[in-house]
């Protein structure tokens, strides 16, 4: 039987610096004992986009006392703690760095195990710590550097279904908003501003709907809008909803073939799920509505559970980390020995090859 288990997650792989502590138990019942994110949005806006240089300095000013804080709220020493698990990729790795060091340092100062958790691997996994699900299942991730359907499968078991070919999601909603002059990031303000717009009036192009593989590509669709604003030029604020809105429209229909394709598949290889089968959404593209309303109607239409963790979950967060830790030692995995190091790129299906134009930004999550 696993025991009673506690860790601290730290995670730094990108803009937030996050520190948590979570608990589980014999039964696998957990709980999230503090949960302290700070994010370096305002340290970015300016640049539209985020800056490497600055968000590695802002985590190495935060995070020492992010973790006291996660350790103070959760009423924990760090003596009470049973491990350290610390995002060490894919990311930037002037933040990783700051992150896996701290991590270590504190394993080695503590004497505790310390797991170097893959940050997909904590996006994959949350959905059981918030809904409890059983493998196997979908995990779609879509973020500002991501957009791939994995099959989860297990703890370490994961199939990369299809990623997109160019720009992510989120990178498609981010350039959309600032080539129409909207501020950074993108995609919530291109959601406000498409709620007021008309979502026939644009044609926008489906990249790749209609074929048998699984992947996205998006980069198309976002040179269809700036031809389409430079055709319209000047936009009035009705031009811009107008776009907005069938910007999402387009990208909904894609992600209605893709995933609708992904679940048949699913349901091809797992005929004979004891649950229903589930497909969980999760990344900071999942704020959008639109999206989760497509999602939902299609899992709906194909049998299928549809879970979205709570917003706070599905962006980057130190819970996730601290979860996948757990996972791991729950599984009886050995920790990381105290040389491992942080690698900006890190698959999580290492047998799935690199498509061309991905990965272009980075390996942001
Ligand atoms: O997961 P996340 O918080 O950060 C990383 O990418 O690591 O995702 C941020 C991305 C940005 O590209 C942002 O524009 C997008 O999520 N996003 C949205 C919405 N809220 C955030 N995209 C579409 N609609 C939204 N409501
Ligand atoms: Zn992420």
């Amino acid at each position: 039987m696993v025991p009673f288990l506690r860790i601290l997650g730290i995670e730094t792989s990108c803009d937030e610096t996050a520190a948590a502590v979570v608990e589980r138990d014999a039964e696998g019942h957990s709980t999230v004992l503090s949960d302290v994110v700070l994010s370096q949005l305002d340290e970015h806006s300016a640049y539209g986009g985020v800056v490497p240089e600055i968000a590695a300095r802002a985590h190495v000013e935060a995070l020492d006392e992010l973790i006291e804080e996660a350790l103070t709220r959760a009423n924990v020493s760090l003596d009470e703690v049973d491990a350290i698990a610390a995002t060490s990729g894919p990311g930037l790795i002037g933040g990783l760095l700051v992150g896996l060091m701290t991590g270590k340092a504190i394993a080695r100062a503590a004497g505790k195990p310390l797991y170097a958790v893959n940050h997909l691997e904590g996006h994959a996994l949350t959905a059981r710590l918030t809904d409890g699900l059983s493998f196997p299942y979908l995990m779609l991730l879509v973020s500002g550097g991501h957009t791939q359907l994995i099959l989860v499968r297990g703890v370490g078991q994961y199939e990369r279904w299809g990623t997109t070919i160019d720009d992510a999601l989120g990178e498609a909603f981010d350039k959309t908003a600032k080539l129409l002059g909207l501020p950074y990031p993108g995609g919530p303000a291109v959601e406000r501003m498409a709620q007021n717009g008309n979502a026939d009036r644009f044609d926008f192009p489906r990249p790749l709907v209609g074929e048998a593989r699984l992947d996205f590509s998006f980069s198309g669709l976002k040179t269809a809008v700036r031809q389409a604003a430079q055709d319209i030029a000047p936009l009035s604020d009705q031009d811009v909803a107008d776009i907005c809105a069938s910007f999402q429209k387009a990208i909904s229909r894609t992600l209605k073939d893709r995933i609708g394709r992904g679940l048949q598949r699913f349901k091809t290889e797992f005929p004979a799920t004891s649950e229903k089968p589930a497909l969980v959404v999760a990344g900071g593209v999942a704020a959008n509505l639109e999206l989760r309303g497509t999602l939902q109607a299609l899992c709906d239409k194909n049998g299928f559970r549809f879970v979205a963790p709570p917003l706070r979950l599905c962006t980057d967060n130190a819970v996730m980390i601290a979860w996948a830790g757990l996972e791991r030692m729950a599984t009886g995995a050995a920790p990381d020995a105290l040389d491992v190091q942080p690698r900006s790129r890190w698959p999580l299906d290492s047998n799935a090859e690199t498509l061309i134009g991905f990965g272009k930004r980075g390996a942001k999550a």
